[in-house]
Protein backbone atom coordinates (compact mmCIF):
# COMPACT_ATOMS: atom_id res chain seq x y z
CA UNK A 1 0.00 0.00 0.00
CA UNK A 2 1.22 3.13 -0.69
CA UNK A 3 1.18 6.45 1.23
CA UNK A 4 1.13 9.91 -0.44
CA UNK A 5 0.69 12.86 1.20
CA UNK A 6 1.68 15.78 -1.35
CA UNK A 7 -1.87 16.40 -3.59
CA UNK A 8 0.53 16.71 -7.02
CA UNK A 9 1.99 13.29 -6.02
CA UNK A 10 -1.25 11.68 -6.25
CA UNK A 11 -2.95 12.82 -9.57
CA UNK A 12 -0.04 12.68 -11.04
CA UNK A 13 0.31 8.62 -10.00
CA UNK A 14 -3.74 8.72 -10.57
CA UNK A 15 -3.54 10.07 -13.72
CA UNK A 16 -0.98 7.20 -14.85
CA UNK A 17 -3.12 4.77 -13.53
CA UNK A 18 -5.99 6.20 -15.41
CA UNK A 19 -3.70 6.09 -19.14
CA UNK A 20 -2.85 2.55 -18.10
CA UNK A 21 -6.80 2.14 -18.25
CA UNK A 22 -6.99 1.15 -14.65
CA UNK A 23 -10.08 1.95 -12.92
CA UNK A 24 -10.20 4.22 -9.51
CA UNK A 25 -12.29 3.47 -6.75
CA UNK A 26 -11.99 6.58 -4.21
CA UNK A 27 -13.37 6.36 -0.67
CA UNK A 28 -13.24 9.51 1.22
CA UNK A 29 -12.97 10.08 4.99
CA UNK A 30 -11.28 12.49 8.12
CA UNK A 31 -9.68 8.70 9.80
CA UNK A 32 -10.04 7.17 12.98
CA UNK A 33 -11.41 4.55 10.84
CA UNK A 34 -14.23 2.25 12.98
CA UNK A 35 -16.51 -0.46 11.10
CA UNK A 36 -18.35 2.01 9.17
CA UNK A 37 -15.71 3.40 6.91
CA UNK A 38 -13.94 -0.58 6.46
CA UNK A 39 -17.39 -1.08 5.00
CA UNK A 40 -17.16 1.88 2.79
CA UNK A 41 -13.67 0.06 1.62
CA UNK A 42 -15.18 -3.49 1.59
CA UNK A 43 -17.83 -2.83 -0.96
CA UNK A 44 -15.29 -0.50 -3.26
CA UNK A 45 -12.43 -3.05 -3.39
CA UNK A 46 -14.32 -5.39 -5.56
CA UNK A 47 -15.53 -2.75 -8.26
CA UNK A 48 -11.99 -1.04 -8.89
CA UNK A 49 -8.72 -1.97 -10.26
CA UNK A 50 -6.80 0.52 -7.45
CA UNK A 51 -8.77 1.51 -4.40
CA UNK A 52 -7.64 5.27 -3.03
CA UNK A 53 -8.54 6.38 0.61
CA UNK A 54 -8.21 9.93 1.29
CA UNK A 55 -7.62 10.89 4.91
CA UNK A 56 -7.91 14.47 5.79
CA UNK A 57 -9.45 16.29 8.68
CA UNK A 58 -10.87 18.79 6.52
CA UNK A 59 -10.65 22.57 7.96
CA UNK A 60 -13.38 24.12 5.65
CA UNK A 61 -16.34 22.28 6.87
CA UNK A 62 -15.68 22.64 10.74
CA UNK A 63 -17.75 25.60 12.26
CA UNK A 64 -15.18 27.93 14.51
CA UNK A 65 -16.89 26.51 17.48
CA UNK A 66 -16.38 23.05 16.28
CA UNK A 67 -14.52 20.13 17.25
CA UNK A 68 -11.72 20.89 14.20
CA UNK A 69 -9.14 20.76 16.60
CA UNK A 70 -9.63 17.64 18.74
CA UNK A 71 -10.92 15.67 16.28
CA UNK A 72 -9.80 12.18 16.80
CA UNK A 73 -7.11 10.67 14.92
CA UNK A 74 -4.73 7.64 15.00
CA UNK A 75 -2.59 7.47 11.21
CA UNK A 76 -0.66 4.38 12.50
CA UNK A 77 -3.66 2.24 13.16
CA UNK A 78 -6.02 3.49 10.46
CA UNK A 79 -2.99 2.66 8.19
CA UNK A 80 -2.86 -0.95 9.02
CA UNK A 81 -6.57 -0.83 8.46
CA UNK A 82 -6.80 0.30 5.51
CA UNK A 83 -3.80 -2.22 4.49
CA UNK A 84 -5.49 -5.17 5.73
CA UNK A 85 -8.96 -3.77 3.06
CA UNK A 86 -6.67 -4.00 0.45
CA UNK A 87 -6.62 -0.65 -0.55
CA UNK A 88 -3.78 0.52 -3.03
CA UNK A 89 -3.04 3.99 -2.19
CA UNK A 90 -3.83 5.96 1.10
CA UNK A 91 -3.76 9.39 0.92
CA UNK A 92 -2.76 11.68 3.85
CA UNK A 93 -2.32 15.07 2.62
CA UNK A 94 -0.54 17.71 5.78
CA UNK A 95 -2.99 20.65 6.95
CA UNK A 96 -2.11 23.03 4.40
CA UNK A 97 -1.07 21.15 1.87
CA UNK A 98 -5.00 20.74 0.42
CA UNK A 99 -5.71 25.13 0.50
CA UNK A 100 -3.51 27.33 -1.26
CA UNK A 101 -3.15 30.84 1.11
CA UNK A 102 -5.43 32.42 -1.29
CA UNK A 103 -7.78 29.57 -2.14
CA UNK A 104 -10.72 31.66 -3.42
CA UNK A 105 -13.30 28.90 -5.47
CA UNK A 106 -16.38 27.60 -3.89
CA UNK A 107 -19.15 24.72 -4.58
CA UNK A 108 -22.30 25.20 -2.96
CA UNK A 109 -25.76 23.58 -3.30
CA UNK A 110 -27.83 25.98 -1.59
CA UNK A 111 -31.28 24.42 -2.37
CA UNK A 112 -30.15 20.86 -0.68
CA UNK A 113 -28.11 22.81 2.37
CA UNK A 114 -31.26 24.63 3.66
CA UNK A 115 -32.25 22.29 6.54
CA UNK A 116 -30.99 19.39 8.56
CA UNK A 117 -27.34 19.71 9.22
CA UNK A 118 -26.98 22.74 6.29
CA UNK A 119 -28.73 24.71 8.87
CA UNK A 120 -27.13 23.34 11.78
CA UNK A 121 -23.22 23.53 10.46
CA UNK A 122 -23.25 27.02 7.73
CA UNK A 123 -20.87 26.88 5.41
CA UNK A 124 -20.11 22.76 6.08
CA UNK A 125 -21.51 21.51 2.90
CA UNK A 126 -19.61 23.87 0.84
CA UNK A 127 -16.47 22.46 2.61
CA UNK A 128 -17.64 19.31 2.04
CA UNK A 129 -18.37 20.04 -1.63
CA UNK A 130 -15.17 21.88 -2.67
CA UNK A 131 -12.69 19.07 -0.97
CA UNK A 132 -14.84 15.82 -2.11
CA UNK A 133 -14.50 17.68 -6.06
CA UNK A 134 -10.37 18.65 -5.30
CA UNK A 135 -10.55 14.90 -4.47
CA UNK A 136 -12.53 13.67 -7.18
CA UNK A 137 -9.89 15.88 -9.63
CA UNK A 138 -6.75 14.43 -7.74
CA UNK A 139 -7.75 10.62 -7.97
CA UNK A 140 -9.23 10.96 -11.23
CA UNK A 141 -11.71 8.39 -9.42
CA UNK A 142 -14.24 6.49 -11.80
CA UNK A 143 -16.36 5.51 -8.61
CA UNK A 144 -16.81 6.47 -5.07
CA UNK A 145 -18.00 4.72 -2.18
CA UNK A 146 -20.23 7.44 0.79
CA UNK A 147 -22.24 6.30 3.95
CA UNK A 148 -25.76 6.99 4.12
CA UNK A 149 -25.53 7.79 7.84
CA UNK A 150 -24.60 11.21 6.71
CA UNK A 151 -27.66 11.36 4.22
CA UNK A 152 -28.39 14.92 3.27
CA UNK A 153 -23.84 14.72 2.39
CA UNK A 154 -24.74 12.10 -0.16
CA UNK A 155 -28.02 13.67 -1.20
CA UNK A 156 -25.71 16.82 -1.81
CA UNK A 157 -23.08 15.19 -3.68
CA UNK A 158 -25.15 13.30 -5.94
CA UNK A 159 -26.83 16.66 -7.02
CA UNK A 160 -23.50 18.18 -7.54
CA UNK A 161 -21.65 15.43 -9.62
CA UNK A 162 -25.11 14.93 -12.06
CA UNK A 163 -25.28 19.01 -12.57
CA UNK A 164 -21.59 19.47 -12.94
CA UNK A 165 -21.24 16.46 -15.39
CA UNK A 166 -18.21 15.29 -12.94
CA UNK A 167 -17.85 11.85 -14.66
CA UNK A 168 -17.68 9.57 -11.10
CA UNK A 169 -20.22 6.93 -9.97
CA UNK A 170 -21.77 7.74 -6.25
CA UNK A 171 -22.71 4.40 -4.51
CA UNK A 172 -24.42 4.90 -1.04
CA UNK A 173 -23.59 2.74 1.47
CA UNK A 174 -25.95 1.61 3.93
CA UNK A 175 -25.57 2.60 7.79
CA UNK A 176 -23.04 0.43 9.97
CA UNK A 177 -24.21 0.25 13.25
CA UNK A 178 -22.98 -1.16 16.87
CA UNK A 179 -24.51 -4.38 17.98
CA UNK A 180 -27.32 -2.01 20.67
CA UNK A 181 -27.99 -0.17 17.42
CA UNK A 182 -25.58 3.12 18.13
CA UNK A 183 -24.53 4.04 14.49
CA UNK A 184 -20.86 4.01 14.68
CA UNK A 185 -18.88 7.30 14.45
CA UNK A 186 -15.43 8.55 14.83
CA UNK A 187 -17.30 10.84 17.54
CA UNK A 188 -18.64 8.50 19.89
CA UNK A 189 -15.19 8.48 20.70
CA UNK A 190 -16.41 11.94 22.76
CA UNK A 191 -18.86 9.88 24.85
CA UNK A 192 -18.89 9.08 28.56
CA UNK A 193 -19.92 5.96 29.86
CA UNK A 194 -22.84 6.89 30.71
CA UNK A 195 -23.61 8.58 27.46
CA UNK A 196 -22.33 5.68 25.71
CA UNK A 197 -25.54 3.48 27.55
CA UNK A 198 -27.92 5.92 26.70
CA UNK A 199 -27.08 6.70 23.69
CA UNK A 200 -29.17 3.64 21.43
CA UNK A 201 -31.99 5.70 21.88
CA UNK A 202 -31.56 7.34 19.10
CA UNK A 203 -32.15 4.38 16.82
CA UNK A 204 -34.95 2.81 19.62
CA UNK A 205 -36.64 6.54 18.99
CA UNK A 206 -36.29 6.56 15.32
CA UNK A 207 -37.53 2.70 14.77
CA UNK A 208 -40.52 3.51 17.48
CA UNK A 209 -41.31 6.58 15.23
CA UNK A 210 -41.46 4.31 12.00
CA UNK A 211 -43.86 1.86 13.60
CA UNK A 212 -46.32 4.95 14.38
CA UNK A 213 -46.15 5.73 10.88
CA UNK A 214 -46.47 2.68 9.73
CA UNK A 215 -49.65 2.09 11.81
CA UNK A 216 -50.66 4.95 10.59
CA UNK A 217 -49.29 8.48 12.05
CA UNK A 218 -49.17 10.73 9.07
CA UNK A 219 -48.98 14.02 10.12
CA UNK A 220 -45.26 15.50 10.10
CA UNK A 221 -46.30 17.42 13.55
CA UNK A 222 -47.99 14.53 15.19
CA UNK A 223 -44.62 12.29 14.10
CA UNK A 224 -41.66 14.66 15.30
CA UNK A 225 -43.99 14.99 18.67
CA UNK A 226 -44.16 11.57 19.38
CA UNK A 227 -40.18 11.44 18.18
CA UNK A 228 -39.31 14.70 20.95
CA UNK A 229 -41.26 12.62 23.70
CA UNK A 230 -39.32 9.83 23.26
CA UNK A 231 -36.09 10.96 23.47
CA UNK A 232 -37.29 13.05 26.72
CA UNK A 233 -38.23 10.27 28.25
CA UNK A 234 -35.23 7.76 27.16
CA UNK A 235 -32.60 10.19 26.36
CA UNK A 236 -33.23 13.43 29.26
CA UNK A 237 -29.42 14.22 29.24
CA UNK A 238 -29.70 14.41 24.93
CA UNK A 239 -30.28 17.93 23.31
CA UNK A 240 -32.46 17.63 20.50
CA UNK A 241 -30.56 19.64 17.85
CA UNK A 242 -32.73 18.70 14.80
CA UNK A 243 -35.83 15.81 14.27
CA UNK A 244 -36.56 16.58 10.72
CA UNK A 245 -38.83 15.02 8.17
CA UNK A 246 -37.84 15.90 4.70
CA UNK A 247 -37.90 14.56 1.24
CA UNK A 248 -35.18 12.08 0.48
CA UNK A 249 -33.84 13.74 -2.37
CA UNK A 250 -34.17 17.48 -1.99
CA UNK A 251 -33.87 17.86 1.74
CA UNK A 252 -36.91 19.60 1.94
CA UNK A 253 -39.63 19.80 5.06
CA UNK A 254 -42.63 17.39 4.45
CA UNK A 255 -45.75 18.19 6.03
CA UNK A 256 -47.45 14.40 5.64
CA UNK A 257 -45.65 11.33 5.29
CA UNK A 258 -47.13 10.21 1.63
CA UNK A 259 -44.25 8.19 0.03
CA UNK A 260 -40.41 7.78 0.59
CA UNK A 261 -39.69 10.43 4.09
CA UNK A 262 -36.60 10.48 5.48
CA UNK A 263 -36.24 10.87 9.26
CA UNK A 264 -33.61 12.30 10.03
CA UNK A 265 -31.73 13.67 13.79
CA UNK A 266 -29.48 15.02 15.17
CA UNK A 267 -28.80 14.83 18.89
CA UNK A 268 -25.94 16.98 21.29
CA UNK A 269 -25.01 14.26 23.99
CA UNK A 270 -22.18 15.27 26.36
CA UNK A 271 -19.46 17.07 24.03
CA UNK A 272 -20.57 14.50 20.93
CA UNK A 273 -22.87 15.43 18.28
CA UNK A 274 -24.34 12.43 16.55
CA UNK A 275 -26.54 12.18 13.62
CA UNK A 276 -28.81 9.12 12.51
CA UNK A 277 -31.41 8.42 10.23
CA UNK A 278 -34.07 5.97 8.57
CA UNK A 279 -36.00 6.08 5.23
CA UNK A 280 -39.57 5.85 6.67
CA UNK A 281 -41.66 3.96 3.62
CA UNK A 282 -44.78 6.07 3.10
P1 LIG B 1 -16.16 10.85 7.79
O1 LIG B 1 -17.09 11.35 8.83
O2 LIG B 1 -14.82 10.34 8.18
O3 LIG B 1 -16.92 9.73 6.99
C1 LIG B 1 -16.32 9.15 5.86
C2 LIG B 1 -17.36 8.31 5.16
O4 LIG B 1 -17.77 7.25 6.02
C3 LIG B 1 -18.63 9.12 4.80
O5 LIG B 1 -19.09 8.74 3.51
C4 LIG B 1 -19.60 8.70 5.89
O6 LIG B 1 -20.96 8.80 5.50
C5 LIG B 1 -19.19 7.24 6.10
N1 LIG B 1 -19.62 6.73 7.40
C6 LIG B 1 -19.34 7.24 8.62
N2 LIG B 1 -19.95 6.50 9.59
C7 LIG B 1 -20.65 5.52 8.96
C8 LIG B 1 -21.49 4.45 9.39
N3 LIG B 1 -21.74 4.23 10.68
N4 LIG B 1 -22.02 3.64 8.44
C9 LIG B 1 -21.78 3.85 7.12
N5 LIG B 1 -20.99 4.84 6.65
C10 LIG B 1 -20.43 5.67 7.55
O7 LIG B 1 -18.01 12.28 5.89
C11 LIG B 1 -16.87 12.68 6.00
O8 LIG B 1 -15.90 12.04 6.70
C12 LIG B 1 -16.40 13.96 5.30
O9 LIG B 1 -17.45 14.88 5.24
C13 LIG B 1 -15.79 13.72 3.89
C14 LIG B 1 -16.82 13.12 2.92
C15 LIG B 1 -14.55 12.81 3.98
C16 LIG B 1 -15.33 15.08 3.29
O10 LIG B 1 -14.38 15.68 4.11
Amino acid sequence: MQIITAPAKLQRQCLTWRREGLTIGLVPTMGFFHDGHLALMERARPLCDKLVVSLFVNPTQFGENEDLDKYPHDLDGDTAKAWSKGVDLLFAPEAGAMYAQDHATWINVPALGEHLCGAARPGHFQGVCTVVTKLFMLTQANLAVFGQKDWQQFAILRRMVRDLNIPVELIGHEIVREKDGLAMSSRNAYLTETERASAPAIRKGLLKTADKVRSGMRNVDDIKRFLHDEFAAALPMGEVDYAEIVDPDDIVPLKEVTGPALLAVAVRLGKARLIDNLLLEG
